[in-house]
């Protein structure tokens, strides 16, 4: 707990950040600024406060041991992670890329760099999930080095407490990328990675997380001293800092709104997803109440099959990604509740199943998104 002159000072210091903040942290003068641990640059001193200050936040946020802003991407926390607890031919376990796995630390992405081998977790398409029996004894079978949770298509928590006994009996360093669900983690909405056994948690801080484009890295004390001794200069040299300020502001944001935040984009996901399974689309986890993220998955047989659908509704301003993978964190940044959802399943229909004029579809949406052009859940100045 602070003490009253802590909670003070901190205040102070959050009403002078705010007020640098609030004239845009992109377009600040830390944009063109150097700073680094050894102190080697001069007219840092504001800079080293809003660092200080964001990490302290995202500690109290994650309820994190540590905390470390400057990764350039949710890819390069990955890196970060992988390239300090692991040696070449090491064994990696995580979901695989078929299963919605992150190709990035599949067989050719990170892996391939670093000499890795990569064995899936056993998944169950039916749930959605990773197989809890089959993973603890492939687990105890092929002993990984480590084992990586989270996932790109992310519908269900990982059973991160199932399996953390055995994985840390055999030795394994277990990890958590966070990057899709980092802001419904923040919100308290999905799964506590660090609460649940996983020493360290990573990610991107864009996708449910409130922007701007990069990476995060909370950690105990343990990994979290060596993975922020080896950053600088190996994984980041000179760190962003205006995108660090802008997260700064996002963190302070999501400390204050994320609960809301987390629980309206479950309760969309999960409006979007029932609306579209009531007009015959094929929406996965339908015996599973769809979704506990904000991801909703129309189950059209992967990539190849998606596409086509994928460019009719981009067609009409809609936009999905090939998978056909939904977010619906956006829209509920800018406002939109449950009925929206079923207006936007509405014109899916009227897109796809109608076959409705795109044109005409288009006008709708245009019209929906116009009445929602406020970011909400965060400071207003
Ligand atoms: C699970 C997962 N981790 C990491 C990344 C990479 O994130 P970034 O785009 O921030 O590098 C992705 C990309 O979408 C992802 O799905």
């Amino acid at each position: 707990m602070n003490s009253g002159a802590e909670r003070n000072a901190s205040i102070s210091f959050h009403q002078k950040t705010w007020q640098v903040l609030r004239f845009g942290p992109y377009s600040s003068e830390m944009g063109h600024r150097y700073t680094s641990p050894d102190h080697f640059y001069m007219g840092t001193r504001l800079i080293d406060k809003v660092e200080k200050f964001g990490e302290e936040t995202a500690k109290r946020l994650f309820k994190a041991e540590t905390a470390d802003l400057r990764l350039l991407s949710g890819h390069v926390a990955d890196l970060v992670f992988l390239a300090n607890m692991t040696k070449r031919g090491d064994l990696l376990m995580c979901v695989s890329a078929d299963d919605g796995g992150y190709p990035g630390i599949w067989r050719s992405g990170l892996p391939s760099v670093l000499g890795l081998e990569v064995k899936a977790l056993p998944f169950s398409k039916d749930r959605m999930n990773i197989q809890v029996d089959k993973a603890l004894e492939t687990i105890i079978e092929v002993k990984p080095q480590v084992i990586i949770f989270g996932a790109s298509l992310f519908l269900f928590p990982h059973p991160i407490n199932e399996l953390t006994e055995v994985a840390r009996s055999i030795g394994a360093h277990i990890g958590f990328d966070g990057s899709h669900v980092m802001g419904l983690i923040a919100g308290g909405k999905f799964q506590s990675p660090l609460q649940e056994g996983s020493p360290t948690l990573f990610g991107s801080t864009h996708k449910s997380f409130f922007g701007p484009q990069g990476g995060i890295i909370l950690a105990d004390e343990e990994i979290g001293a060596v993975l922020k001794e080896r950053i600088h200069p190996a994984f980041v040299d000179n760190a962003h800092w205006n995108r660090i300020a802008a997260l700064t502001l996002a963190l302070a944001e999501m400390e204050k709104f994320g609960s809301a935040y987390a629980e309206q984009v479950i309760r969309n996901s999960q409006t979007l997803a029932k609306a579209l399974d009531d007009y015959g689309f094929p929406v996965a986890g339908s015996n599973l109440g769809y979704t506990k993220s904000h991801q909703v998955l129309m189950n059209f047989g992967g990539y190849k099959h998606g596409r086509e659908l994928a460019e009719r509704l981009e067609k009409t301003n809609i936009i999905v990604d090939c998978g056909v993978r939904l977010g619906t964190s956006e829209v509920t940044r800018r406002g939109m509740k449950e009925s929206e959802m079923e207006k936007i399943a509405q014109l899916m229909k009227e897109a796809i199943l109608d076959e409705k004029q795109s044109g005409k579809v288009r006008e709708e949406v245009e019209d929906l998104a116009a009445e929602f052009q406020k970011v909400n859940y965060c400071f207003h100045t």
